[in-house]
């Protein structure tokens, strides 16, 4: 999609989006149409009961005197970028109805441009790729956007960021919706190493490398499938000083049949998604490096696909992990938390960073407890979280912080090892049990947060400015935590 910002004119044909603020008067140059059109805009409005209410659209056909087809006056609430932002999904959403392949806005100010602009990119997406017939090829989707408003550089320079952070949702969500037999370690790693970025550097580590650094609880996740697991190393260096890094951690279960713990089929099949944690940060790196942000950066994808063999882990075997703890497999389905363990053992030692921050589609539970909108978030502390959430608020990417210790623990503990994987049978607290797992591996109090998107990475209905499938949830949220904590 082509998006362009111009200078300030009505256009002389086709259609117009005129953006409008709660309850204040039109803009100069709505008003010269409001004259134009002899009050039709003014009058539309009254009629209407329009009030410029976030999402409010009053579409007006073949209006007098103009030679536009149309005018669609849109509510934009308050203008905060949010309101702004879903005021565009609003005008997604119509596209079929009003038989719209591009789109001319009048916004009344730069800010208003951009993040019109952004809004229309978040919600203008669909995972196309496999459609080989062109009548079930996206009529849906927008090819232009040109938004005139006061200074088109000014609000160029506000929208190039926000750019950044689409391309690297987009990036998140393809990674999301492709199949596993095409998004398996391999090509996720391939991936990859085919971005060229300018501060972005990226390194492959193999399952035999692994091995020598003593990740057996990672590599025994793997160890059924046909596919070799892989790490990979996604470095972003913004600073020119050596300060350590702050981590970002992705489960990337390219598959998660459940193992030899098979999965039933009604659950399965939505497996494809279990990479969502690497292909987040994955996402994230993209928009940090596009936008060069001010910040030292790592992420660490644990990429494995679990599967049932000859060669699988069985239910009962112990394996022993980086940390040296060792752990007794119980259920080869609680599988990102072994992935996890040793990315986080390797992340503390190689790369010291000075926070951690870990994404995984790691439980059923989060989900049955918090829906698709919300993510549950875990951590060793408290300032982290309460930023954290904070960011959540303000990108809209909410979190919920839920409780460890105590009984959580208590579960964990094994018979013949030093714990086991999962809890009880009945799978009580399962998302604070999976999370107190990962604790277990923290070392020396690094501040961390484990984000547990197994709700929020994918989207049956549809959210504002997240249509429907992979959401790309955690980049937006990720990205205003990085900028507001971490690039000063
Ligand atoms: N990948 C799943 C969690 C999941 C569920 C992700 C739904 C996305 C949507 C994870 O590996 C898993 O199977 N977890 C088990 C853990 C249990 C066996 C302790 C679960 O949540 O049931
Ligand atoms: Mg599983
Ligand atoms: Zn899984």
């Amino acid at each position: 999609m082509k998006i362009q910002f111009t200078p300030t004119s009505l256009p002389e044909s086709g259609q117009l989006i005129v953006l409008v603020k709660e309850n204040a008067p039109l803009s100069s140059l709505g008003q010269t149409l409001d004259d134009q059109t002899h009050g039709a805009l003014t009058k539309s409005m009254r009629v209407e009961g329009f009030t410029g209410k976030q999402g409010e659209l009053i579409n007006l056909v073949a209006p007098n005197n103009t030679k536009l087809d149309r005018i669609l006056l849109l509510g934009v609430g308050g203008n905060s970028a949010l309101e702004v932002q879903q005021a565009a999904d609003t005008i997604i959403h119509q596209i079929e109805t009003f038989k719209l392949s591009t789109i001319n806005v009048l916004a009344e100010e730069d800010e208003q441009a951009a993040q019109f602009a952004y809004g229309v990119q978040l919600s203008n997406y669909r995972f196309d790729k496999y459609r080989t017939r062109q009548e079930l090829q996206a009529k849906c989707l927008l090819e232009s956007v040109t938004i005139a408003t006061p200074t088109p550089t000014a609000a160029e320079q506000i929208h190039t960021p926000l750019n950044a952070v689409a391309e690297g949702i987009y990036i998140t969500r393809d990674l999301i919706w492709e199949p596993a037999n095409v998004i398996y370690p391999q090509s996720f790693a391939d991936f990859c190493l085919g971005l060229d970025i300018e501060g972005l550097s990226v390194e492959v580590v193999n399952s035999q490398q692994m091995a020598e650094l003593g990740m057996g609880a990672l590599l025994g996740v793997g160890q059924g499938s046909a596919f070799e697991s892989l790490m990979v190393i996604l470095k972003y260096q913004g600073r020119e000083d050596n300060e350590s890094p702050v981590a970002f951690l992705g489960k990337g279960v390219t598959f998660d049949s459940g193992g030899l713990s098979l999965k039933p089929n009604s659950s399965m099949n939505t497996m494809k998604e279990d990479m969502g944690g690497a292909a987040t940060v994955t996402g994230l790196m993209v928009a940090l490096a596009k936008r060069k942000a001010n910040i030292n950066a790592v992420g660490v994808l644990g990429l494995v696909e679990n599967m049932p063999s000859d060669k699988a882990q069985r239910p009962s075997d112990v394996v022993t992990s980086m940390s040296g703890q060792t752990i007794e497999v119980m259920n080869t389905d609680a599988e990102g938390r072994l992935v996890l363990c040793d990315l986080l053992t390797y992340t503390q030692r190689q790369l010291k960073p000075k926070a951690m921050f870990d994404l995984a589609t790691l439980t059923g539970a989060v989900l049955i407890a918090l829906g698709e909108e919300i993510a549950g978030i875990f951590s060793n502390n408290d300032e982290l979280a309460a930023q954290l959430t904070q960011a959540g608020e303000v990108e809209q990417e909410p979190v919920w912080r839920l409780p460890m210790g105590g009984q959580f623990d208590r579960l964990l503990d094994s018979t013949i090892a030093d714990m086991r994987n999962n809890g009880n049978k009945l799978r009580i607290g399962g998302a604070s049990v999976a999370a107190q797992f990962l604790y277990r591996f923290i070392e020396n109090d690094t501040p961390w947060v484990h984000i547990d998107i197994a709700g929020t990475a994918w989207t049956g209905e549809g959210q504002p400015n997240k249509p429907k499938g992979a959401t790309g949830y955690g980049v937006r949220l990720l990205d205003r935590m990085v900028k507001e904590h971490f690039e000063k």
